[in-house]
């Protein structure tokens, strides 16, 4: 029988391949915040926009800004541009981004304020990011994976008790270590919540997701069980349910050995490593449970020249022997110059 002509090109996204734990062509790369404030056509984008909220729920706006670090850099993967307060906005919570201030949240510190919130108006809430990154994957080439995410539960509570960024985490440690019914009741909202959106996210033309876990170093290792393996779990296994394929990459920051039980009991596809993880360590004790990503030190990228060149061979050193991502190991910083960026870029292309 007469086989009809089939082209043999490979239509396998770099991203993806490593992800699954297969060889790629080249090392992918991607920056975390990539799409931001370090960009020019990002702030001048922001300038002619009321807020940060009217940028992320404007898919049409919300779709170039995902795009613009794509154009300029060419990186295998384009992160929706969103953000993890989402959700406590899309259950009810107030929700305003003050500029150079941060986030700032109406707190939940008990019972009744937290019976205030619910799903009912999630998909209404949310559908605007479904649409940007549909807008986005019609986009994209076939080389450049769409990358969908959420906050994980743990780190996206700290928002919602504390009111907005934190450093010492009191009251939403204090409502975890002292009414942990209480708080638990917050976190399986978030649960349920989340898995839904990530899967939405998916059936969007999301082609691998990312758990940001930003604060999970905060907690004890008990409690790091409890808040943050435990919810992560759940909502992996929610979501690998509906799509068994997905690629799920957790970031537990600040996890230090938390990211061995982290890695061993999730069901994670891969692990998201901040600078703080040491990368021999890394490739002795994590990459052989699964593929890694990161962690060059955000810093060393602002700071550029010799610091960079050698931060970069360090990790693509201990890391590329295993299946690797090239990230950083927390978002770019918003004074980073575009030409530091280049240079970091045609370091990994050499
Ligand atoms: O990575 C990307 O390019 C995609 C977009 C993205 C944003 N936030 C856009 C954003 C992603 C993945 C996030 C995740 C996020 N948001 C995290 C987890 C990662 C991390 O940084 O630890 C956290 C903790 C947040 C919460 C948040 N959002 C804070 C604390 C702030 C204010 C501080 C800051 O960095 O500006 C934001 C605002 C925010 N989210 C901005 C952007 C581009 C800045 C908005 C602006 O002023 O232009």
């Amino acid at each position: 029988m007469n086989q009809p002509a089939t082209k043999t090109l490979t239509t396998a996204k770099p991203f993806i391949e490593v992800l699954n734990g297969q060889k790629a062509d080249h090392i992918p790369f991607w920056f975390m915040r990539q799409a931001g404030r370090y960009l020019p056509e990002y702030r001048e984008l922001r300038a002619s926009k009321k807020g940060f909220l009217d940028m992320a729920f404007n898919p049409d706006a919300a779709c170039e800004i995902t795009l613009q670090p794509i154009r300029r850099f060419g990186m295998d993967a384009a992160i929706i541009f969103s953000d993890i307060l989402v959700i406590p906005y899309a259950l009810g919570q107030a929700l305003d981004f003050v500029e150079g201030e941060g986030p700032k949240l109406e707190p939940i510190r008990d019972a009744q304020a937290l019976s205030k919130l619910g799903i009912s108006q999630l998909e209404a809430k949310l559908s605007p990011v479904y649409e940007a990154l549909s807008k986005v994957s019609g986009e994209l080439d076939d080389k450049t994976a769409l990358i969908g995410f959420a906050g994980a539960p743990w780190t996206v509570a700290t928002y919602m008790v504390e009111g907005g960024s934190s450093r010492d985490f009191i009251n939403v440690k204090k409502m975890a270590y002292g009414q942990p019914e209480l708080f638990s009741s917050m976190i399986n909202l978030l649960i349920e919540s989340t898995a839904h959106y990530l899967i939405k996210q998916v059936e969007a033309g999301a082609e691998a997701l990312q758990i940001f876990d930003s604060w999970s170093g905060a907690l004890d290792s008990d409690e790091f069980r409890k808040w943050v393996i435990e919810p992560t779990r759940q909502i992996v296994d929610l979501v690998k349910d509906s799509h068994p394929t997905i690629p799920i990459i957790g970031f537990p920051k600040g996890a230090g050995y938390g990211y061995v039980p982290y890695a061993e009991n999730t069901g994670v596809t891969a692990l998201g490593l901040d600078s703080q993880v040491s990368t021999k360590w890394a490739a002795r004790v994590l990459q052989p449970l699964m593929p890694v990503q990161g962690n060059l030190d955000p810093i060393a990228l602002l700071t550029g020249g010799d610091a960079l060149k050698l931060a970069v061979e360090r990790v693509i050193g201990d890391l590329s022997g295993g299946p690797f991502v090239f990230n950083l190991g927390h978002g770019i910083h918003k004074d980073t110059p575009v030409e530091h960026v280049e240079e970091l870029i045609g370091l990994l292309r050499s």
